[in-house]
């Protein structure tokens, strides 16, 4: 059964939910579903813009069917070839074989690429280039590396929508809720849009500086995204969220724990040195085990706060590693501006916080404490001092 929703006079949103992939692109959890959003235009023209994935084929050509009503489709607009969202040009092309596909001339490249069969009119646009379907007119604005070199955006200047790619998504099944006034987003979707921007966009944050440069010249009225809600109002609020992420400003001051521990020794002394923090006033604090929580959380919140503690146990004279692996998203994803203090362990030869610190300054911008806390198997009475100093020093540097 077809399940659309009106967006504005004469858009509608023809995409679809899924509940059942455990992991987004096979690597990030996604316990709330996601949703894979596409549009069309009902003008002189018709004009699909985007795909879905292939989970939700069947639900997305019932509602391309439903909305057109008898009509045929005349466009169809990729800004993303990511197989998320154009897996199925195909069975587009197969029940409207006259479409002609409107894209980047590398998103026509990668069309091929991935091997979708497209015998008909390929229109390649580039950056500012306008279209008129009948009474709306779009132009095309390049967003490379938002999130693959493709990708463009589009801007209908008849009623301000942006048709903005992966911008502005998030991880998220809608059930049935398309706008963003029809959720609460700052209660229920920001922690997974974060999670989404950090770990899927969050290594290009100059080219989504960009993009936001070229949007502040549009009179946007509507953000139309791929995943997730649509947004109709207080748009400020997710275009400043989104300055921040791509700057690597952290949202908040606050201090993240994250701890790696094999026998709880190491959590203990992170606890205490929590403890110590709350005592003096800094209430801002979390706490996570490295072991326990999915590494695409833990980059999510390492975006949100502006100063972190790493405390882990030396493994095979190494970072222990599901540090590791937590250190080289963070370096893969290019985060920058946080401060950090170092906590090690180590039974015979303590050295995972010396070998973190010279991690950190490969990375840009970051700042290591001189205060390290070095532990022999677990913290004792003489550590306390230190300990101390480490949370005045943490402290110290917020100011
Ligand atoms: Fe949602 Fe880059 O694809």
């Amino acid at each position: 059964m077809y399940c659309v929703r009106k967006v504005d006079k004469d858009l509608y949103w023809v995409g679809g939910s899924d509940h059942r992939l455990a992991l987004f692109e096979n690597i990030h959890p996604i316990p709330r579903g996601v949703s894979y959003n596409s549009y069309i235009l009902l003008d002189e023209k018709t004009v699909l813009f985007d795909t879905v994935d292939w989970s939700v084929c069947r639900q997305f050509l019932e509602n391309v069917k439903a909305v057109l009503h008898g009509r045929t489709l005349d466009y169809m607009v990729i800004n993303h070839v990511e197989p998320d969202h154009a897996a199925c040009i195909e069975e587009v092309i197969l029940r409207y074989p006259n479409v002609k596909i409107i894209c980047t001339k590398k998103a026509a490249v990668f069309i091929r690429q991935f091997g979708f069969s497209v015998d008909g009119e390929v229109i390649e646009v580039k950056e500012g280039d306008t279209k008129s379907f009948g009474k709306h007119n779009v132009v095309f604005v390049t967003a490379p590396m938002v999130h693959w070199p493709e990708v463009m955006v589009t801007y209908d200047t008849t009623n301000g929508v942006l048709f903005s790619a992966d911008a502005f998504g998030t991880f998220g099944a809608l059930d049935g809720k398309l706008f963003n006034d029809e959720v609460d987003f700052e209660r229920d979707w920001i922690d997974d849009a974060r999670r989404y921007y950090t770990n899927i966009v969050g290594k290009y944050g100059p080219n989504v500086q960009a993009l936001l440069k070229k949007a502040g010249k549009l009179d946007i009225k509507k953000i139309c995204p791929l995943h997730g809600p649509v947004w109709r109002n207080n748009l400020g609020y997710f275009l400043e969220k989104y300055d921040k992420w791509s700057r690597y400003e952290p949202e908040e001051k606050g201090v993240m724990i994250v701890y790696g521990s094999m026998y709880g020794n190491t959590e203990s002394a992170a606890t205490r040195l929590a403890t110590g923090l709350v005592e003096k006033g800094m209430k801002n604090v979390v706490m996570y085990d490295v072991s326990q929580t999915h590494v695409s959380y833990l980059i999510s919140e390492t975006f949100k706060y502006s100063h972190l503690v790493l405390a882990c146990v030396t493994y095979n004279m190494k970072i222990y590693p599901p540090m590791l692996d937590y250190l080289m998203d963070m370096k893969a994803l290019n985060l920058q501006k946080r401060t950090f203090a170092l906590m090690e362990n180590g039974s015979w030869a303590p050295q995972s916080g010396k070998l973190m610190g010279e991690f950190l300054d490969g990375m840009k911008e970051m700042t290591v404490l001189d205060k390290k806390i070095s532990l022999s198997s677990s913290m004792k009475k003489y550590d306390i001092s230190s300990m101390e100093e480490l949370s005045d020093s943490i402290i110290q540097s917020m100011k």
